[in-house]
């Protein structure tokens, strides 16, 4: 009898290959597929099946046709390859193979309206497609991720029971994955999730950078800080690893020492920042914490600025304890603030789309198996079923009102030091400008209007009518 698989995956690099031992270790027939490349790219998919030869269910493939022809019908196909043209020409080349009511996943990091672009080309021929945000890095891919998928509703259905196996569970047992919404709402989502992502990651940066200049604290000592934040309601992913990562040795030098100090990127968090910039939505710390990324890699610029500009002076050491613990409630605050930020503009998007994306369930998908999972995240699962608002929520403002007060101080304290705190900084404003009634917006309206006739709204005239004066 022709063997068959339950599904295909296409891309035998870290996260596709991980996913395909995570589904064939609970026993799903997986077919995997890798092109050949002459010199480069040569019997890999073969590879994988050599290095875990007790993995019967797993059969491999470098011929397309015969992939395609191993799979039960409708077809279930993986994409896990490099976001951008990779993912229409592999498209193109399996459209041949495919049949209607066939199903093309794409589990990499891709742009969301390519998602929808590709959800709309696919369903003129009948094919499914989802696109899926699959968050947890390698070991996510291989022990549990958290899951995005949106699309095809159809294909949701098909590929659903296997999502379920595949990914992470939350603190109840259900599974970290849900139906996001149609056209490019899972890749959508997992977009914002990385643009969370690279904020909370700047916040720990900037904590981390004046615990160990400022209050000239060792990697080791800021390890332990951080761990004690952890057990005192701080703890998340990230957090954690950063308290090993802290740790971790070379020799006699911590490791992080000898690190470069130029972060990289690969485009989720910028395509943020351009998707709230084209929707009018206010994401300073987000896009701050992409533009710290930017700043970062001018490294022989600021090498040169530092040695003309210094900074002035050193904090007294009686008070370095008072604002080490002002710092734990400022994280705490720009972490609220990061999450409102993402979520809102989850949010309007969603609402412009017409996705219907449901933030109380996006929350809880990201409490396990992704990098932004966190204690938080489990907060914001209740939170977001009383508000779609978050700094409205009743179960939120205290703790806001609380830890705004360290917010101030200590980003205060830290500037007129001379530390740099982008996305800290940017948190605060965003809350400062959120809670202000009157703003001096009206002081921008009157000046366009001279400059331009641009015209205005008045506060007591109906709001449909717009004036002009001659200043
Ligand atoms: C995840 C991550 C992952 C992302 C990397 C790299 O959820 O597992 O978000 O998908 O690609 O974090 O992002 P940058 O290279 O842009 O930092």
């Amino acid at each position: 009898m022709k063997k068959t698989s339950a599904i295909g995956i296409i891309g035998m690099g870290t996260m596709g290959k991980s996913l395909a031992l995570n589904l064939a270790t609970k026993n799903i027939a997986v077919s995997i597929y890798n092109r050949h490349v002459a010199g480069k790219e040569e019997g890999i998919a073969q590879k994988v099946l050599e290095d875990n030869p007790e993995l019967k269910v797993l059969s491999g493939f470098d011929n397309l046709a015969n992939f395609v022809s191993s799979l039960e019908s409708p077809r279930k196909i993986l994409l896990m390859i490099p976001a951008g043209s990779a993912v229409d020409q592999q498209i193109e080349a399996l459209i041949p193979h495919l049949s209607p009511g066939d199903l093309v996943i794409d589990g990499g990091n891709s742009f969301y309206k390519d998602s929808s672009r590709r959800f709309h080309m696919l369903a003129e021929k009948k094919i499914n497609f989802i696109g899926a945000g699959i968050s947890g890095g390698e070991e996510g891919a291989r022990k549990g991720p958290s899951i995005m998928p949106g699309g095809s509703r159809e294909g949701f259905e098909l590929i659903s029971p296997y999502l379920y196996k595949l990914s992470a569970t939350d603190k109840n047992g259900m599974p970290c994955t849900a139906w996001i919404g149609p056209e490019g709402a899972g890749h959508f989502v997992k977009m914002i999730h990385n643009s969370i992502e690279y904020s909370e990651m700047q916040a720990i940066a900037e904590v981390y950078y004046l615990l160990n200049n400022y209050l000239e604290h060792t990697p080791e000592e800021i390890a332990n800080t951080f761990g004690q934040w952890c057990k005192n309601g701080a703890s998340g992913y990230l957090l954690e690893i950063t308290v090993k990562i802290l740790q971790k040795r070379e020799g006699n030098t911590f490791l992080l020492d000898l690190i470069l100090d130029q972060a990289e990127q690969k485009g989720t968090g910028s395509w943020s920042v351009n998707t709230a910039l084209e929707n009018g939505v206010p994401y300073g710390p987000l896009a701050e914490a992409v533009m710290a990324r930017n700043l970062s890699a001018m490294k022989a610029q600021r090498v040169a600025a530092s040695n003309i500009y210094t900074r002035q002076k050193k904090v007294l050491s009686s008070e370095k304890q008072a604002f080490s613990q002002l710092l734990f409630e400022a994280y705490q605050f720009t972490r609220v603030i990061n999450h409102a930020v993402g979520f809102g503009l989850i949010h309007e998007v969603s609402k412009k789309n017409k996705w219907q994306v449901d933030l109380s369930e996006v929350a809880r998908i990201w409490t396990n198996g992704c990098i932004i999972r966190s204690s938080f995240m489990e907060d914001l699962v209740t939170i977001f079923k009383e508000s779609d608002e978050l700094l409205l929520a009743p179960g939120l403002v205290p703790k806001v009102k609380m830890w705004e007060k360290s917010a101030r101080a200590s980003v205060a304290q830290g500037l007129s030091n001379g530390y740099p705190l982008p996305v800290m900084s940017a948190a605060l404003n965003y809350f400062l400008g959120y809670i202000t009634a009157d703003s001096p917006a009206n002081l921008t309206q009157a000046q366009r209007d001279y400059f331009g006739a641009h015209t205005y709204r008045r506060k007591d005239k109906p709001l449909d009518q717009y004036f002009h004066t001659l200043w």
